[in-house]
Formats: C-alpha cells, sequence, structure tokens
C-alpha cells in the first residue's frame, strides 16, 4: 500500500498537447502523447490527492476517478486553469502548450493555391507565467523540454516564472521525451538542490515527482 500522503490536497495537472486551427480541417500541434501527465495524475490519484486533469488530445483513457477536463487550444487551456487555480493547491504543468497560433483561421477549408502559402502565426499566453504572477498560496510545478542547454534553461523558467519545482526534459535522450514510456529528467528547487533521476518509467518519475512536492507541501504546513 502506498498510503495517502496527499489525502485533501487539490492538484491539477495539464497533459498532452494543443491543437491550434487554420481551417476544418487543419492545425498545428506537436509530438506529446500525454503520458507524462496522466502518470502524474494518477499516481496523485493513488496517493490521495483530489486531482483535475487538463488534457489536449491524446489517445490515451481518462485515469480512474480524476476530475478529467478535455480542451483543444492553448486558449481553452488557459481559461481552465485560470478558472481552477485559485481552489488549487498544486498545479503541475507537463502539457506541452502552443507558444503560437495562427493569427486567422478559416472557417471554411483553404483552397490550394499555386503560390507558396504563408500562415502568420501570433504568441499563445504563457499560462505558467501568468500562473506565477497569480500565485497566492499555491505550489507551482513547471516541465522545461529542451534540446541544449537543459539546465541553464531551465533554472531560468524556475525563477522567471516563479516556479517552487521544475522538471527538466532533455528530450534528444534515448528514452527520453515525447511519446514514449519512460523519460530522464532532473528536478530542481528553489534552494538549489537537484535530484537527477536516471531513466525510469514514467510512473516512476510521477512517484518520485509527487514525493519531492509533499515534502515542500509539509514544510509549508
Ligand atoms: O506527453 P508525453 O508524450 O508523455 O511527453 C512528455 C513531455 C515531453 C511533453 C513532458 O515531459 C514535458 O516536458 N512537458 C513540457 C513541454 C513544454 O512545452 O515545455 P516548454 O519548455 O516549452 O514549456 C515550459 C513550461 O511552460 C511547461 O510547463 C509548459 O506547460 C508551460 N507553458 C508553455 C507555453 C505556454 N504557452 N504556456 C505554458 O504554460
Amino acid at each position: 500500500a502506498l498510503g495517502r500522503p496527499l489525502n485533501n490536497v487539490e492538484i491539477l495537472i495539464t497533459a498532452g498537447p494543443t491543437r491550434e486551427k487554420i481551417d476544418p480541417v487543419r492545425y498545428f500541434t506537436n509530438h506529446s502523447s500525454g503520458k507524462m501527465g496522466y502518470a502524474i495524475a494518477e499516481m496523485a490519484e493513488k496517493l490521495g490527492a483530489n486531482v483535475t486533469l487538463i488534457t489536449g488530445p491524446t489517445s490515451l483513457t481518462p485515469p480512474e476517478f480524476v476530475t478529467t477536463i478535455q480542451i483543444e487550444s492553448a486558449q481553452e487551456m488557459y481559461d481552465r486553469v485560470i478558472e481552477l487555480y485559485p481552489k488549487s493547491d498544486v498545479v503541475i504543468k507537463s502539457a506541452a502548450v502552443a507558444d503560437y497560433r495562427p493569427i486567422n483561421t478559416y472557417e471554411q477549408k483553404l483552397k490550394k493555391q499555386n503560390d507558396d502559402l504563408h500562415i502568420k502565426m501570433e504568441r499563445t499566453t504563457d499560462i505558467l507565467k501568468e500562473l506565477g504572477k497569480l500565485k497566492t498560496h499555491q505550489l507551482l510545478v513547471g516541465f522545461a523540454a529542451e534540446t541544449n542547454n537543459v539546465e541553464e534553461y531551465a533554472k531560468k523558467k524556475l525563477a522567471t516564472k516563479n516556479l517552487d519545482l521544475i522538471v527538466a526534459n532533455n528530450v534528444t535522450y534515448e528514452g527520453a521525451g515525447f511519446g514514449t514510456d519512460t523519460n530522464i529528467v532532473t528536478i530542481y528547487d528553489r534552494n538549489q538542490v537537484s535530484l537527477e533521476l536516471p531513466l525510469l518509467t514514467k510512473q516512476e518519475v510521477a512517484k518520485h515527482l509527487l514525493e519531492k512536492v509533499h515534502v515542500l507541501l509539509k514544510g509549508a504546513r
């Protein structure tokens, strides 16, 4: 038995990719499968937390006893996260949110032209950054998917987004990152303590991350 160390803790988790619409049949997205976020949601529930999962489109089955909210775009994810933020104790942002979306979307299918097609993109809202600004009592956990300078970029995100923990993911390692059942991450906190984990299943990564969350929550209470 795992015990229920996260009893009565409200945890909000985001997972999966977003879809940024071009026209009724096309969109921009990324390779996130949702496996990392779903593993965290499932493990948090097992550890006793009240879990809400906000997820982009994936082929995964929503975990049992977890309130699952399906969204498509970064804007939809933002709206739901902001709505649920005040009553959350912990927010874990494992979703791969689009940084850009098309400025114009088309209500009819775009027809092929002989010319090149140019699609102008604009920035989406950085959800995590907003949460950092609006933070009252919440423990805020971000992810950083990087291909280079992983430690430097991760620590920068921890500081600039006002996070409590960041999970750094070098997505170029075999067995790490998008789509795989395993991951290789290092977790950084604000006291220069880092936890470098070996290749583990996403379930095991989730367990280590939630243990760290539990320790920080105990410290605050
Ligand atoms: O879903 P899987 O296939 O299991 O893959 C797991 C994963 C690789 C997606 C996951 O482990 C991971 O690293 N997720 C974060 C991916 C990401 O978008 O990283 P980023 O460095 O671009 O973003 C940094 C943080 O800001 C993330 O917590 C992200 O959720 C958040 N963000 C980003 C953009 C945006 N507009 N709003 C955000 O909140």
